[in-house]
């Protein structure tokens, strides 16, 4: 028997069974969890007591508390890079000690920060300067982890912004430097280039860009760039001042990163204090992950909640719906925390996986999805679990009436998912606009809703930097804890590596330096025609 038998038992046995039929006075808080202020409700789930149990005795047999001791003790759990998982680290309190090789790493940890809170001050008063005055606008390039927190974060903790202007530049397509740059003043502008290896194709090229449009109208451009990386050697080379260079270690994982150095950019938007709070809350969040028991813990149950709707139901997606426009790119941020992490094929010792890996994470702010995607969510043939966060107040105090409507359509959305609208129902309502007969039949068909289709809300009292970092915190604990029971390593990315080597070898087919020798079919069409 496997470990997953008892659930796919659950499973059997849930099949005919309607969401709706296990509510009675007390699910609502029996099948929730809270955490600092936070809600998470999964009564809205197919999932019941034993159900629950199962699932919670499937986190005990594959050793979530070990491994989690284990994390946060600074072991090598990253085995296929032989690296310590840390980015807790980045965020620990002033009186914890994390030893890697023998060595308490805070101290580091904390001198940096110190230095990213000096260099952000200085920028945000004025101390350091362009060559033509006070920075008006941060330019951060980077891309993957070294872009989507920042600018995820950016973007969420706009009431916070009173630094200088601050833009991000991932893409290697030139329209994303040109349209950014365009309009702003290379004498004012500071270029952070945030990368950990110092070598991505896409950020080095971007950063040339930028250098060669600064040097344009300034005679010292490097004396307006900053980097964060690990490779300082690459940084001088590069002719960035080491003073102005932040790195941090191996053990911070791109996509983990935005708690450290790699943050900087929104630090510089939202200040130093600011930060410190964001940071408060996903050790807020470390805290609670370590103590609560796996029943009342959030990044527990978020993740038993997935496993159970992924690889017990089948269900291959999740959405990911932030009723918080600030928001509008967190499914843009967790597709690469979830899915860069847990999208393997192999187990940690080279064994294909017995089960599906990691499911596809997408979604869009409420309500613009529900006049895009929510057709298929309610009516399509296949069932996505849907995630949905919410605020119980906006900062726009003068715009309460409008989270009103907010919160309403959320709360509709899942109500609606749930219930949904019998034939029954759907009859009665064309009855009523005067159809019989055939037609009627017809008509209401189309306006069948199935219902029982599960959902969660995540709920939180406003989007502040302590909210946003316990945001962030329960999905990094909850990648943490899918990845442990898939038996997988969720901290490498082996997986982008052959497309990057392919489109190394393709550039000088394109340049119509080598020939297509070699190449398939269809892409040696493809090369002909884009070439020419
Ligand atoms: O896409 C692969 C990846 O290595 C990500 O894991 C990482 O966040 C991103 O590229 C950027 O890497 P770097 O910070 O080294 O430029």
């Amino acid at each position: 028997m496997t470990k997953w038998a008892p659930l796919q038992a659950q499973h059997a046995a849930s099949i005919d069974r309607h969401i709706l039929d296990l509510f009675d006075e007390t699910r609502a808080s029996v099948f929730s969890v809270t955490a600092d202020g936070m809600l998470f409700d999964y009564s809205k789930t197919n999932i019941d007591s034993a159900t629950r149990d199962a699932l919670i005795a499937l986190a005990d047999c594959s050793g979530v508390a070990e491994k989690r001791a284990a994390m946060f003790a600074g072991e090598k759990i990253n085995l296929t890079e032989g690296r310590a998982v840390l980015h807790v680290a980045l965020r620990a309190g002033p009186d914890a000690v994390i030893r890697v090789d023998g060595q308490d790493v805070l101290p580091e940890v904390r001198r940096i920060r110190a230095d990213c809170a000096a260099f952000a001050r200085d920028v945000r008063s004025g101390a350091y300067t362009g060559q033509g005055g006070k920075i008006t606008d941060v330019v951060n390039i980077g891309i993957g982890g070294s872009d989507l927190g920042p600018a995820m974060a950016t973007l969420a903790l706009a009431p916070f912004h009173d630094g200088p202007r601050v833009h991000f530049v991932s893409n290697v397509d030139g329209a994303h430097i040109a349209d950014t740059l365009n309009g702003l003043n290379p004498e004012t502008t500071l270029v952070l280039v945030a990368s950990k290896t110092f070598t991505t194709i896409e950020t080095m090229t971007n950063a040339d860009t930028a250098k060669r449009w600064m040097a344009a109208k300034v005679a010292n451009p490097a004396a307006q760039f900053a980097a964060v990386s690990t490779a300082g050697d690459k940084t001088a080379a590069y002719g960035i001042d080491p003073a102005r260079v932040f790195g941090f270690e191996d053990w911070v994982g791109g996509r983990y990163s935005m708690w450290g150095p790699i943050g900087l950019s929104l630090m510089i938007a939202v200040g130093p204090e600011a930060f410190d709070q964001f940071l408060a809350g996903g050790r807020a969040m470390d805290t609670h992950f370590l103590t609560a028991p796996f029943a009342d813990n959030m990044p527990v149950m978020l993740a038993l909640v997935g496993l159970w709707h992924n690889q017990i139901c089948g269900h291959a997606t999740r959405a990911v719906l932030p009723y918080d426009q600030r928001l509008a790119r967190l499914p843009a941020y967790l597709q690469q925390l979830e899915m860069e992490s847990n999208g393997k094929r192999v187990a940690i010792d080279g064994s294909d996986l017995p089960t599906h890996s990691g499911p596809v994470v997408w979604g869009e702010p409420g309500t613009n999805g529900q006049h895009a995607f929510y057709q298929l969510i309610h009516q399509g043939t296949r069932v996505v679990p849907c995630e949905f966060l919410v605020a119980r107040k906006g900062h726009e105090p003068d715009l309460a009436h409008q989270h009103l409507l907010l919160v309403s359509n959320c709360l509709a959305q899942a109500e609606a998912l749930l219930r949904g609208r019998s034939l029954v129902e759907a009859r009665a309502i064309m009855a009523k606009k005067g159809l019989t007969g055939a037609e009627l039949e017809q008509q209401a068909r189309h306006r069948v809703f199935p219902g029982n289709r599960p959902s969660t809300v995540l709920a939180y009292d406003q989007l502040t930097p302590f909210t946003l970092g316990q945001i962030i915190a329960l999905y990094e604990h909850r990648v943490f804890v899918e990845g442990v029971i898939l038996g997988l390593n969720s901290y490498d990315q082996w997986g982008v590596e052959l497309g990057k080597e392919l489109a190394l070898a393709l550039q000088p087919v394109l340049e119509g330096r080598t020939t297509t020798e070699g190449k398939d079919g269809s892409t040696a069409a493809l090369v002909s025609f884009l070439r020419r």
